[in-house]
């Protein structure tokens, strides 16, 4: 996919952020409207991979990592007018390659996006776990 730049990003403005994902099925699940709490997840998330064309921020995973063992990803979005065109799948394979061979990529899917992933399991090497467990946080969306 030619003119697209998949790259690592440490410094991801707010602005870009909120614009992807506000324009994905992701921002109704995001406080979007605190600017302040959305500083302080991008400031928090130490591997950020987005995909720009022309300089545009047109997708995005926002990831934590230890880059030795496990990184979690808490937001993969790509902008509607994009969507469909291989930009989720490469920012997925972008993350691992930079991630490299030791690290495991973790996700929770939105009920919407199972299909997705199950979808990419052959391709990208998803598996199911047998059982997962969280604590949901209690305040905010
Ligand atoms: C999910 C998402 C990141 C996928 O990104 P994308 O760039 O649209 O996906 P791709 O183009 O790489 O898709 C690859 C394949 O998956 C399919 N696919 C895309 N979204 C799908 C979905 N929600 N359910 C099932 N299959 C889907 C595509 O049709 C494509 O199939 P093909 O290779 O046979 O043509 C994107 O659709 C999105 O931002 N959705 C809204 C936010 C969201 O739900 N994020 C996931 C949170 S866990």
């Amino acid at each position: 996919m030619t003119g697209i730049v998949y790259a690592r990003e440490t410094a991801l403005t707010v602005d870009d952020y909120i614009a992807v994902l506000a324009d994905s099925a992701l921002g109704p699940t995001r406080p979007l409207g605190d600017r302040e709490r959305i500083e302080r997840m991008l400031a928090g998330a130490n591997f950020i991979v987005t995909a720009r064309e022309d300089g545009v921020c047109i997708g995005l995973a926002r990831c934590m990592t230890d880059f030795s063992w496990a990184c979690y990803c808490a937001e993969l979005a790509v902008r509607s007018s994009h969507q469909g065109r291989g930009i989720g799948t490469e920012i997925i394979r972008t993350c691992t390659t930079l991630l490299g061979d030791e690290v495991a990529f973790n996700l929770f899917s939105t009920p919407w996006s199972a299909s997705y992933y199950e979808s990419l399991g052959p391709k990208l090497g998803f598996k199911q776990p047998h059982a997962a467990f969280y604590i949901p946080r209690t305040r905010g969306v």
